[in-house]
């Protein structure tokens, strides 16, 4: 096999060639999705950062475009975001075309050799071609260094609710929050997240915007944050917090600040491969859906996974919902649908009483480096439910859920290539769960090298890479201490020629 058979996602964004991490830029405009990353386009490690580009009608097919920033006398460009500026606030083009506007930090490599502190700072350029090419504004930064080390990745958003643009920033264990009316000038608002959450290590990239509550009419703010370590299951991961903004302050809201007396952190996804996640602005002229990427790895491997041509790819873009349980709130997450226009064969099984170690799809039926599955769980007791990605090599990926010590799980221990990185399958990833349930919802997509389970209608995500010797041919299940029912299984074979 070659590194692209066996290693190159087949509907997962991957830049052709060199080195990408977090998503950056993300903005919907005249029928198309904009992702922008970090990219480092000579080299297949992390180096001066450039903004790589790519696009796409419907978030699963991309196509690459020329890169977007570059590196300049002022720094490496670091993660940001952008917006649509419809109204022409900042005055770079006009109602007819208007600009789109992206900020970024400017990261200064000298300074930083040189032993300084204010080395981040945050700076904006325009475009009046939907992203192609960009201007850099000639005032840069617009926000300078206020002398502290971590200082950066600015999101923006129009808040329509206080009708102004918010940015929010990283500033080491706290989150900034900014206001302006020109995309140009920024009032420092206030700050959240001292002694709140986890803070196991440096908090990066974060996103802030107002979501309606699932079937209701009232809205709460979500507030992700990425932290790096200090992830449920080691490395980088995004927790999030929900609560009420004024327009000015981000307080909890209550029952969140109890889940968090309990839990102490959130996650919006407990597999160790989904960092530095954020949304797309200008989403909800279109349909309303808050769509979201991740990048997916973790800081700990990243840079040693075994692909040589290019490193790591984004999750798939995925819908966020906000539901609330008992009193509770919380994010859920599922693949766009759009991934649904790329089925090209269903198979479909009815009731299936599992009593022995049962193969569910081989590859005789199905591509399985490319599948979206689902089904429902019942009848389950206090056991173990595990089931299996293998091939004939013996390489395998194990997911499931462990009801006798209450946790889900994704176990890649002997899923092929694990020898470059120490700890990348050392220990199996888990979420521990409270409530106790006999039946149970899971969907899982399956793309080569990725597996992304979504449980409890995407209330507990896990998204995991992994590096199989040969492509996976079967998927089973194992046998239990009891008889389990595995009902409406769905598999949905995708095709992307
Ligand atoms: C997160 C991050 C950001 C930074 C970027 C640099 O992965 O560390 O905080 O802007 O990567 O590439």
């Amino acid at each position: 096999y070659t590194e692209e058979e066996l290693y190159r996602p087949n509907f997962h964004f991957t830049p052709k060639k060199g080195w990408m991490n977090d998503p950056n830029g993300l903005f919907y405009y005249n029928g198309y999705y904009h992702l922008f990353y970090q990219h480092y386009p000579d080299s297949n490690v992390w180096g001066p950062m450039h903004w790589g580009h790519a696009i796409s009608t419907d978030l699963v097919t991309w196509t690459e475009k020329p890169i977007a920033l570059y590196p300049d006398a002022k720094g490496y460009i670091f993660s940001g975001s952008a917006v649509v500026d419809l109204k022409n606030t900042s005055g770079f083009g006009s109602l007819k075309n208007p600009p789109i506007v992206a900020m970024f930090t400017y990261h200064d490599p000298v300074k930083e050799k040189a032993g300084a502190v204010d080395i981040q700072s945050q700076g904006i350029a325009y475009s009046l071609n939907e992203g192609l090419t960009w201007t850099k504004y000639e005032a840069n930064p617009v926000i300078k260094n206020p002398n502290l080390k971590d200082f950066r990745d600015p999101k923006m958003t129009w808040d329509n609710i206080h009708k102004q643009w918010l940015m929010v920033l990283a500033a080491g264990d706290s989150i900034f929050f900014y206001a302006s009316k020109d995309l140009k000038s920024w009032e420092l608002l206030s700050d959240f997240g001292k002694n709140i959450g986890a803070h196991g290590g440096v908090w990066e990239c974060p996103d802030f915007f107002p979501m309606l509550i699932d079937g209701s009419d009232e809205y709460k703010w979500v507030l992700l944050v990425s932290i790096n370590p200090g992830g449920p299951n080691g490395g980088s991961a995004t927790q999030y917090f929900i609560g009420d903004f004024d327009g000015k302050h981000f307080t909890l809201d209550t029952s969140f600040s109890q889940d968090l007396k309990e839990k102490k952190s959130l996650w919006i996804d407990y597999g160790r491969d989904n960092y530095a996640g954020v949304t797309w602005s200008n989403i909800s002229e279109v349909d309303g859906r808050k769509l979201f990427v991740g990048w997916m790895s973790n800081w700990n491997y990243a840079q040693k996974v075994p692909t040589q041509k290019w490193r790591s790819s984004m999750t798939l873009p995925r819908e966020l919902t906000l539901v609330k349980e008992d009193g509770h709130y919380k994010v859920a997450f599922q693949p766009v649908r759009e991934l649904q226009n790329y089925v090209s064969k269903t198979i479909k099984k009815e009731t299936l009483k599992i009593t022995k170690k049962t193969v569910l799809i081989d590859k005789s039926f199905v591509d399985l480096s490319k599948i979206d599955i689902r089904f429902n769980l019942s009848n389950l007791k206090n056991d173990v439910y595990t089931f299996s990605l293998s091939n004939s090599l013996g390489n395998t990926i194990e997911f499931g859920i462990n009801k006798k010590d209450k946790f889900f799980f994704i176990d890649r221990k002997k899923s092929g290539d694990i020898s470059f990185y120490d700890d990348f399958a050392k220990q199996i990833s888990k979420v521990a769960f409270t409530k106790d349930f006999d039946k149970m919802d899971v969907r899982v997509v399956i793309d080569k090298t990725s597996i992304e389970v979504f449980y409890d209608n995407g209330k507990t995500v896990m998204t995991e890479v992994f590096f199989p010797k040969k492509p996976m041919e079967t998927f089973s299940v194992n046998k239990g201490n009891f008889d389990y029912n595995i009902e409406n299984l769905i598999i949905n074979q995708l095709n992307f020629n």
